[in-house]
């Protein structure tokens, strides 16, 4: 079985050493900047390509991981006939491969993957869909040999998922971040946080988010609600974010604590 990997960067870095790992031969890596294909390249034993012209015909499995908006073009310059065309994305259709092989399909790695950073592949959910059976057939059998954590789904659920993933992944880095940041700029300790963004993580572990939210809108307590805005004063955005989402969680909870009031 021969595989060739369009794009170099977080996913098909990953993916190309996890295949390597399964012992799959990757002939090929494309990149449009061939130093990066050369890069990934040279450490998974592949031919380095920075022209989709010089793409074999003669592999089985094209796994397209690069930029979404960049998916069809790079589709669209690839020699395929029958061959087994792949994209990674959580939120791009299935069928756009489809102008493009009669056998097609998509393996969308659940997890948060950046390049620089070790990543366990065998405990990745790969979220899968086929355009048919013998697509089916041989994808599943590389994927279990990824990751034993597999789950067919279609594009419409897919992009669900993603899209949960965007606020339960994407946005609470994004919390960090900007914390992260007013902190420094306070001269606090951002580590001392660590213990506790451990701890929120892995309590939703074993409960439901919605049963364990803890803080001053939770408890709709405005005085220190306002306390915070003013010290956010001077950074707009930040003071808007803590602002919107302290809102929604007082409507969300309000019912709730009317009730304990009451009791
Ligand atoms: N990172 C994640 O956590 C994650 C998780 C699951 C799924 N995905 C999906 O996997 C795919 C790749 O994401 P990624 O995070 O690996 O992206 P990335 O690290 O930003 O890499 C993007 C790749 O796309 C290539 N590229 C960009 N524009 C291009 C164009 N016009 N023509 C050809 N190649 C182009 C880049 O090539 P150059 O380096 O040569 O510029 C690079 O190889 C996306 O569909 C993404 O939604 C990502």
């Amino acid at each position: 079985m021969e595989i060739v990997i369009l794009g170099s960067g977080n996913v098909a870095t990953h993916l190309a050493y996890a295949l390597k790992k399964a012992e799959y031969h990757i002939k090929q890596v494309y990149s449009r900047k061939i130093e990066h294909a050369k890069h990934l390249a040279d450490g998974i034993g592949a031919e380095p390509v920075g022209n989709l012209s010089h793409i074999t015909t003669e592999a089985d499995i094209y796994i397209i991981a690069v930029k979404d908006e960049a998916i069809i073009e790079v589709a669209s310059a690839l020699p395929l006939g029958n061959n087994i065309l792949l994209h990674t994305s959580g939120s791009t259709d299935m069928e756009v491969l489809k102008p493009f092989s009669l056998s097609y399909g998509v393996l969308y790695p659940l997890q948060t993957i950046s390049k620089e950073v070790a990543l366990d592949f065998s405990k990745v959910p790969l979220i899968l869909e086929f355009s048919d059976s013998r697509v089916k057939e041989e994808v599943l059998n590389m994927a279990f040999k990824l990751s034993p954590l597999i789950h067919e789904y279609n594009s419409q659920q897919r992009r669900c998922l993603h899209l949960g993933a965007v606020m339960a992944c994407n946005f609470s880095n994004y919390l960090y971040a900007v914390a992260h940041d007013f902190l420094r700029e306070k001269e606090v300790d951002f580590d001392l946080l660590k213990p506790l963004i451990s701890e929120t993580a892995h309590k939703i572990l074993e409960h439901n988010p919605n049963e364990v939210q803890t803080g001053p809108a939770v408890r709709n307590d405005s005085d220190i609600i306002h306390k915070h805005l003013a010290l956010l004063e001077g950074h707009r955005n930040w003071q808007r974010i803590y602002q919107f989402i302290s809102e929604d969680i007082v409507r969300k909870y309000a019912g709730e604590n009317k009730q304990e009031e009451t009791n």
